[in-house]
């Protein structure tokens, strides 16, 4: 214990460390150098304070702890040094030259201070950063100074005369204040002044001449200064430092190492002599340090974040720009920038349209607010009498994700949608009212069901089926997108189904030799399948009541909607059957249910027996082409199958060898949908699976004859991706089922 929590310690003495390292400047001294400032004075390598902390000799500062703060001075010299910068400078201070007179012209003190760089350093007075400026208006001042060969000696000089403060500017320019640039590479100067009148005249506002060498960026100069300098002793100048006496490219040449270290480059001074080390781009740091150039964390600046349209992201030398997710570009504000990806732009054009929609809705709604109102009164009439009470209340009494999927449409919208109910829209009629084509505004296509009269039975069934329908969540069942009440009659919405009712295809001559088993076969299976989900897989058990060619409709690719709940009953999970007033359709008709009147799912089953034998023979449900007793298709086919007669009734365009054996099967299931007590017809589910199986085999053709293996083997391959396929569209609709299944489940 004890060890673990020392050890904890450590970790924890680490960690801070570790912070106080990172949270404090880089390293500037030789590593082991404790003494990398002196005073104010920070002292960066090659400079240091001992042998083992400079780079070479010249690079010395010795620091005199005498004085407080402590100050430094360049090698053992009197050169006091303020700044040491990595960029190959020095600040100094020094004197300026001064001489004051007294009202009487006779000089009262005169200075003329010199300073000497070491001859062999290498130091110059950087000619770029400071300029000689002599401030007086009786003023003469020269500048003496040595080159870095010392027989080069040279003078500058500048004069300034006067005669009344109020002509002096604001700036040096020739009338008390001159300035003058300096030579390149001095490492000795001295100024010296004097004057022609001794002040006289002007000792009133100008007592002494001054003269001095001075950082330029430091400089400025107001009239005032021609009196208090007087106070002034000391200014900075900056002197040039590098490394060696040959620069870069000399070294190169020569195949000399440098001094500079990782992540730097080395750098000629202007024109005067060695080199100095710079970091590279993107790294800051000390350059002569191993190391020293650490990577800048360049988007902590906003300045470079904002170069960013959205995130910075900080590199090894260097940084990039990134986009969100859903973006793509170079998210450069002065590039690409963040672009949104294709599927967003629309969906914010999308965002916008709905909201410029909506902001319009909403000044039309204004505008026609008065007119509305009153048509809404009407509407709120029809909605009442169309039974929308009715179905808020049914609706409110169920739960679930079914009320998402469902609208309720405008009357105007889906007049818009039918061009006024127009003839040409008009897809089919029916005992139950008009469906009509429509086109709704974004594009959709829907079938529309319009409600033929107000018969109060009507809207009954109506309400009846928007509720069975919001039940129901299968691909088989056509979907019902919505309804509207507002009008006189109650309108529905369904999706449109494209390619009509099966009805037309068995029965529409120029239709049915396209029509083939296989066709037929997978919709009896869906069929069933659909009718088997409503039976025992749906939330509530349905029974359709209406089973019949006419409504199973087919999409483009013969996929069975099965439409029309107007007379669908939900049986209570406690109940088996219900006793109903009898509904249906003649020749699909359950026998026994026109009887008793005692509704169970067998009735469907028979009506889809019906539905069945007329996918087999291709005859009409009734038809009274036919004698007497066997005018209803099933009397007239269990009458044939009785007498073995069934391969004369089947329907000769789909008949051949291969598929006689299904045919067989699939009426022998027909017999037994049909049977006449309903407890022993099969289940739909029995039904389904029956029919399901015999697909399924239907597209294994196992054959032994050795001449077509080949083919076998490619009619296997494709047959078993499109099982797979199948399987897996059955098992997401199985989990719709599923989930809907739950959630009604909880909301019990
Ligand atoms: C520090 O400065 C004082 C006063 O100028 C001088 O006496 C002393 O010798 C200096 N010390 C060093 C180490 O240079
Ligand atoms: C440098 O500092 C020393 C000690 O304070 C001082 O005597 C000397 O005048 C200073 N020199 C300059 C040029 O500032
Ligand atoms: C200026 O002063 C010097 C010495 O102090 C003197 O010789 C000279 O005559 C004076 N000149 C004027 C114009 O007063
Ligand atoms: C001149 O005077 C201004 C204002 O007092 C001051 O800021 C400036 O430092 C002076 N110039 C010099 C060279 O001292
Ligand atoms: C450096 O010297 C060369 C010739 O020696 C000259 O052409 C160039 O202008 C100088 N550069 C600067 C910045 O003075
Ligand atoms: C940083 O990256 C940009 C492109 O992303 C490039 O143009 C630039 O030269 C790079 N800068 C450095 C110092 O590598
Ligand atoms: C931002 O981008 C501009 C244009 O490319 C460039 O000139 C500037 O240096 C960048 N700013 C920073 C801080 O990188």
């Amino acid at each position: 214990m004890r060890i673990r929590g020392m050890a904890l310690q450590f970790t924890i003495i680490g960690v801070l460390l570790a912070a106080v390292t990172a949270a404090t400047e880089l390293p500037i001294a030789k590593p082991g150098c404790q003494e990398d400032r002196c005073g104010n004075v920070r002292i960066p390598y090659p400079f240091g304070t001992g042998e083992d902390c400079y780079y070479d000799p010249q690079f010395l500062i010795t620091c005199n702890h005498t004085f407080n703060p402590p100050k430094a001075f360049l090698g053992e010299g009197n050169l006091n040094v303020t700044e040491i910068t990595l960029d190959g400078k020095l600040r100094l201070m020094q004197y300026i030259a001064k001489d004051c007179y007294n009202p009487a012209g006779a000089r009262t003190s005169r200075n003329r201070p010199w300073i000497n760089l070491p001859v062999q350093g290498p130091y110059v007075f950087s000619d770029t950063d400071n300029m000689l400026v002599a401030i007086g208006c009786d003023t003469y001042a020269v500048m003496q100074g040595i080159r870095e060969d010392k027989s080069d000696t040279y003078m500058v000089g500048c004069v300034s005369k006067c005669s009344n403060k109020k002509y002096v500017p604001n700036t040096c320019s020739g009338i008390g204040c001159c300035q003058t640039s300096l030579a390149k590479g001095i490492k000795y100067f001295d100024v010296s002044l004097s004057s022609y009148d001794n002040h006289t005249g002007i000792w009133e506002f100008n007592r002494c001449s001054f003269a001095f060498m001075i950082e330029e960026k430091q400089f400025s100069f107001f009239p005032s200064n021609l009196s208090d300098l007087e106070q002034v002793n000391k200014v900075p100048i900056i002197v040039d430092w590098s490394i060696g006496r040959n620069n870069c490219e000399t070294l190169e040449k020569n195949k000399m190492s440098n001094a500079c270290q990782g992540q730097s480059k080395c750098y000629d001074p202007e024109n005067g002599s060695g080199y100095i080390c710079k970091c590279l781009d993107g790294y800051q740091g000390n350059p002569y340090l191993p190391n020293g150039c650490r990577n800048i964390n360049e988007c902590s600046d906003p300045k470079v974040a904002h170069n960013c349209s959205h995130n910075c992201i900080d590199t090894e030398g260097n940084y990039t720009c990134s986009c969100p997710k859903g973006y793509h570009g170079d998210g450069r504000i002065d590039g690409e920038r963040c672009i949104r990806n294709r599927s967003s732009v629309i969906q914010v054009a999308v965002g916008i349209g709905a909201g410029l929609t909506s902001l319009l809705m909403g000044i039309t709604w204004l505008y026609w607010g008065y007119s509305k109102w009153k048509l809404m009164k009407l509407k709120e009439k029809f909605f009442r009498q169309n039974g929308g009470l009715l179905l808020e209340q049914q609706l409110s009494r169920r739960e679930g994700p079914v009320t998402e999927t469902a609208k309720i449409f405008s009357a105007a919208e889906l007049e818009k949608a039918t061009d006024k109910y127009h003839e040409s829209r008009i897809l089919g009629r029916g005992g139950f009212g008009t469906v009509y084509k429509g086109t709704l505004t974004d594009g959709r296509t829907v079938a529309i069901k319009k409600s033929k009269t107000i018969d109060h039975s009507q809207i009954e069934q109506f309400i009846n089926e928007v509720v069975v329908l919001y039940q129901i969540n299968h691909r088989n069942v056509v979907k019902l997108l919505g309804c509207c009440l507002e009008t006189e009659v109650p309108l529905l919405v369904y999706e449109y189904v494209a390619n009509g009712t099966l009805y037309d295809h068995i029965h529409d001559k120029s239709k049915v030799s396209a029509f083939t088993w296989e066709m037929r076969l997978k919709i009896a299976s869906e069929t069933a399948g659909v009718l088997s989900y409503l039976h025992s897989a749906a939330s509530v058990p349905i029974i359709h009541r209406d089973v019949k060619s006419t409504n199973i409709l087919l999409d483009n690719s013969y996929t069975v909607k099965v439409s029309d709940f107007g007379t669908s009953r939900l049986i209570p999970l406690d109940q088996d059957e219900l006793s109903t007033m009898v509904q249906g359709t003649l020749g699909y008709l359950d026998p026994e249910y026109f009887h008793t009147s005692q509704l169970t799912d067998k009735s469907d089953v028979y009506s889809f027996g019906v539905v069945l034998v007329e996918l087999l023979t291709g005859m009409k449900a009734i038809s009274f082409d036919r004698p007497e007793g066997e005018r209803n298709l099933s009397a007239y086919f269990l009458c044939a199958l009785k007498e073995d007669r069934l391969v004369h009734i089947l329907q000769d365009c789909m008949v051949n060898q291969d598929n006689i054996r299904q045919l067989k099967e699939v009426a022998n299931i027909a017999k037994k949908c049909l049977r006449v007590k309903g407890e022993e017809r099969p289940n739909m589910k029995k039904v389904a699976m029956e029919l399901e199986g015999l697909r399924t085999s239907a597209k294994h053709p196992w054959t032994n004859d050795e001449l077509y293996v080949e083919e076998t083997e490619y009619l296997l391959g494709e047959s078993v991706e499109t099982v797979r396929s199948e399987e897996m569209a059955g098992t997401s609709a199985g989990y719709h089922s599923l989930y809907l299944m739950q959630s009604q489940g909880d909301g019990r």
